[in-house]
């Protein structure tokens, strides 16, 4: 049962964790805001870029193409049914996660924080809310029958834990200047 709820969360928020991860290694180039300052501070930031907010979004809806492929066998050798991906579901996990990262940036400028700033809490769940929140606008049957009370209860407890430990690992690898 449990076992079921995590492998099930995992399965369905792998197309919104992973365009973090290929944002910052296909970042660069042109800043979303431009450049354009608010109240004296930057819209968003250098650290959101048009490129690594494209890379990011096309690997998520990628890997969600490439899970339902292997949906069958991986189901049976974890013995749980996994879902799908929807088109609608994919789009909306990945470029949902890029909008709640975004979005969390907004924040973090308008509170004063600089590029690379952390904002405990922000930082970990900012791409669950939009990932989740574009979702079931875009494929709201399936992102309801996905995301069940139990299930939704495990991406927040399991999300901020794998979302620590791999940006760690970035960091260790240098693909990230810090490690959060
Ligand atoms: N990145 C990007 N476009 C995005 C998100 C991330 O290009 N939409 C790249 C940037 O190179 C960024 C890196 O990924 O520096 C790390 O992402 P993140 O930690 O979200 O950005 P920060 O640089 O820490 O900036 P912020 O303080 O705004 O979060
Ligand atoms: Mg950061």
């Amino acid at each position: 049962m449990v076992w079921a709820l995590v492998v099930t969360a995992v399965w369905a928020m792998l197309p919104a964790y992973v365009p973090n991860n290929a944002a910052v290694l296909g970042g660069g180039g042109r800043a979303i805001d431009g450049g354009r300052m608010w109240n004296g501070r930057r819209l968003l930031g250098d650290g959101k870029t048009w490129r690594g907010t494209a890379v990011g979004t096309l690997a998520g809806v990628a890997l969600a193409l490439a899970l339902n492929a292997v949906a069958g066998p991986v189901s049976a050798v974890v013995g749980v049914a996994l879902p799908t991906f929807p088109l609608g579901a994919a789009v909306g996990l990945a470029a949902g996660a890029m909008v709640g990262d975004i979005a969390a940036s907004f924040l973090k400028r308008r509170s004063g924080r600089k590029r690379g700033a952390a904002f405990p809490g922000l930082d970990q769940l900012d791409f669950v809310v939009g990932a989740l929140v574009v979702a079931v606008v875009l494929a709201p049957g399936w992102t309801r029958a996905t995301f069940t009370p139990g299930v939704l209860a495990v991406v927040l407890v399991v999300t901020p834990l794998l979302h620590v430990v791999t940006n760690i690992v970035a960091y260790w690898i240098g693909a990230k200047d810090e490690p959060w």
